[in-house]
């Protein structure tokens, strides 16, 4: 065996137990915490594997000056710590080393950030100094199982017989509904490369190819508002399968899922997930995600308020809108404080108002129980909303859209407020995990602002019905009426992936973008080579991509996805750690074409605002 140099490591900082007693060992590792017990020196020297404590006798410790986040050599001999010494929070606890040697491998001034977690530190400083915020023990925990989620899924996917295909990131537009990011071209003076938004056209061309089962760990661009499970690059496990349909690409994933879950985690998915369509979960839970750890299911209330004499609810159903509400049953104690606050919720969406009824035989109580004073009329609204004695019904009347936007908004804070998503009983108890398929999205979705349809998935999904309710046949389809074979998986409230059934035909595709307002001319431009790929011998095909961000975060109990990602972007798309995005020499932008309307600054920009 070759030897290293002095200073290299004999065991990691996470590795001593008793039973290394007496042995002489190195350790490397950053210096946490110092502590000086009358001369003699105790500290905490750090790794990726855990901490040690090490001593230094009152001699050794007069001759090296020590600060910390110092990187360290430490050789010395172990020796077990009793009684009350044990650290029974540490794997190490049992021991600690008796330093004979010490070496400064690297000096450090103070660091910005508290490494014993013991004070918080601002989001900036965090990101500014990336580099020793990822040596947190909490930021290693969470890239470590970001690995070994994705590799635990690539095992699966190969497993199943799929290809790893790397696809382009210098690349034309691929619609997926945000803004491209651009790449001047220095070849083609005036032409750009577009950053891929996801891989779409790409895998289905690699199903016109005869590759049949194609996955890719892919890296996606998209230029819009960063939100807590948004960044502009981001990570997709995307795949496509041919000759398939809905249910074979819900079995593989099922399958990827439940490996997944078994070698990354140790849990034990059950499997096959439930099958719900969008109609389904937008009247039961009022979002196109609901979360099924808890129940306070939606309830329709249409047919007792167009009976009702409270001209609110009357009109809102007479002019096409819905009345519907949530139930909270008495044993959760519903304040009024609680109702005036989720009032000011529902309002902020865009309610007109929150009515309530605290339901009861004889007529109940709140600004409803006046239009309950009939024995039948409370009768009947307590059967409508599934009420009994006691219980508060909070009531929302409007158009159908907003109607059920807010009362699954207010769903899911009431599940927060009045706590009713159980606990799990331990790290690997499955039934923390709920996970839906949700299927049959509509095919277009009405864009108020922009007063014209959009894909609700993206323009590459089929319809349901292949002549698209006549529209193959030149008849006038309502777009707002076509139903789609996309489907989500959705896992505890939040959409974890998407896809679809995808058009195989090039007839059915071209009418898809005229559909959607893109002309022939436009077709050709920005489609044309899709197209006619799929006029040359394309197999049916359906596909799939789960964000990789959303999914590692989620699975660690995280509801920001910049905690398993090494080096976000801030909510204003800013990298702080190296500045990006920045200003470049005219001469960079001069040799790809492109000159700037904005004046140049006279001095270079402060790196850290
Ligand atoms: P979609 O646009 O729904 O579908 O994206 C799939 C999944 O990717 C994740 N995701 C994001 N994660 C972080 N930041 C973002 N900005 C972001 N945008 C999306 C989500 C989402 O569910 N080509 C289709 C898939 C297909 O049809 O096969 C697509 O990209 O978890
Ligand atoms: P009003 O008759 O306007 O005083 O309203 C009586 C109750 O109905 C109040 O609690 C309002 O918040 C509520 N309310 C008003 N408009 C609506 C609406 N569109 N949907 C639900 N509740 C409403």
């Amino acid at each position: 065996m070759t030897q290293g140099p002095s200073w290299r490591r004999t065991h990691t900082c996470g590795e001593l137990r008793p039973t290394h007693v007496g042995a002489t060992v190195t350790l490397n590792g950053w210096v946490q915490a110092r502590r000086n017990l009358g001369g003699i020196y105790f500290l905490d020297l750090r790794d990726r594997y855990g901490l040690t404590q090490v001593v230094i006798p009152e001699a050794l410790g007069a001759t090296v000056k020590l600060g910390p986040e110092f990187v360290l050599s430490v050789r010395g001999k172990v020796s077990a710590r009793e009684g009350s010494q044990i650290n029974t929070e540490r794997p190490t606890g049992g021991v600690e080393v008796i330093a004979e040697a010490i070496e400064v491998l690297s000096s450090s001034p103070p660091p910005p950030i508290d490494l014993s977690g013991s004070t918080e530190t601002s989001l900036e400083t965090r990101l500014k100094y990336r580099y020793i915020d990822l040596r947190r023990p909490a930021m290693q925990r969470n890239l470590a199982h970001r690995s070994r989620f994705i590799n635990a899924m690539r095992r699966a996917f190969e497993a199943q017989g799929f290809l790893e295909i790397e696809t382009p990131i210098l690349t034309k537009a691929t619609p997926e509904g945000a803004r491209d990011f651009l790449v001047p071209s220095r070849v083609h003076p005036g032409e750009f490369y577009a950053l891929p938004q996801s891989p779409q056209i790409f895998k289905q061309i690699l199903m016109v190819a005869g590759l049949d089962r194609y996955f890719q760990v892919a890296r996606c661009f998209r230029d819009e508002d960063l939100r807590a499970d948004r960044q502009l690059e981001f990570t997709q496990l995307d795949m496509e399968m041919s000759f398939v349909e809905e249910e074979d690409v819900f079995a593989t994933w099922e399958k990827v899922m439940r490996d997944t879950f078994k070698d990354a985690m140790g849990i034990e998915l059950s499997i096959p997930f439930p099958r719900m369509r969008w109609e389904e979960s937008m009247e039961r839970f009022g979002v196109d995600k609901p979360d099924l750890r808890f129940g306070l299911e939606l309830h329709a209330a249409d047919a007792w308020a167009k009976a009702c004499e409270f001209q609110v609810f009357r009109s809102a159903v007479e002019s096409g809108g819905r009345v519907m509400g949530i139930t909270v049953p008495a044993a959760h104690n519903l304040s009024r404080k609680d109702v005036t606050e989720l009032e000011g919720v529902a309002k902020g969406i865009g309610a007109k108002g929150l009515a309530w009824w605290k339901a009861g035989a004889a007529g109940g109580s709140g600004p409803l129980a006046k239009f309950c004073a009939t024995p039948e009329a409370a009768a009947s609204l307590m059967a409508a909303m599934g009420a009994a004695e006691g219980d508060t019904c909070l009531f929302i009347a409007d158009r159908k859209s907003l109607t059920r936007k807010v009362l699954g908004e207010l769903r899911n804070q009431l599940g927060r407020r009045l706590d009713l998503i159980p606990k799990p009983s331990g790290p690997t108890d499955p039934a923390q995990w709920r996970f839906t398929w949700v299927t049959h999205f509509p095919l277009f979705e009405w864009d108020e602002d922009a007063g014209r349809y959009f894909s609700a998935h993206h323009p590459f999904t089929a319809p349901e019905d292949w002549s698209l309710d006549g529209a193959m046949e030149g008849k006038q389809p309502d777009l707002g009426k076509l139903s789609s074979r996309a489907y989500d998986l959705v896992l505890n409230g939040w959409e974890l992936g998407s896809g679809s059934v995808r058009i195989h035909r090039a007839d059915v595709q071209q009418k898809i973008f005229s559909m959607l307002g893109i002309g022939p001319e436009e077709q050709q431009r920005k489609f044309g080579f899709f197209v006619e790929a799929l006029s040359q011998g394309a197999p049916p095909h359906a596909g799939f991509a789960l964000g990789l961000d959303r999914t590692s975060a989620l699975t660690l109990g995280l509801d920001n996805i910049r905690e398993v990602i090494a080096f976000p972007k801030t909510a204003s798309a800013v990298d702080l750690m190296c500045d990006a995005p920045s200003q470049v020499d005219p001469e960079q932008l001069a040799e790809v074409h492109v000159r700037s309307v904005l004046p140049t600054p006279s001095a270079p920009a402060n790196p850290a605002s």
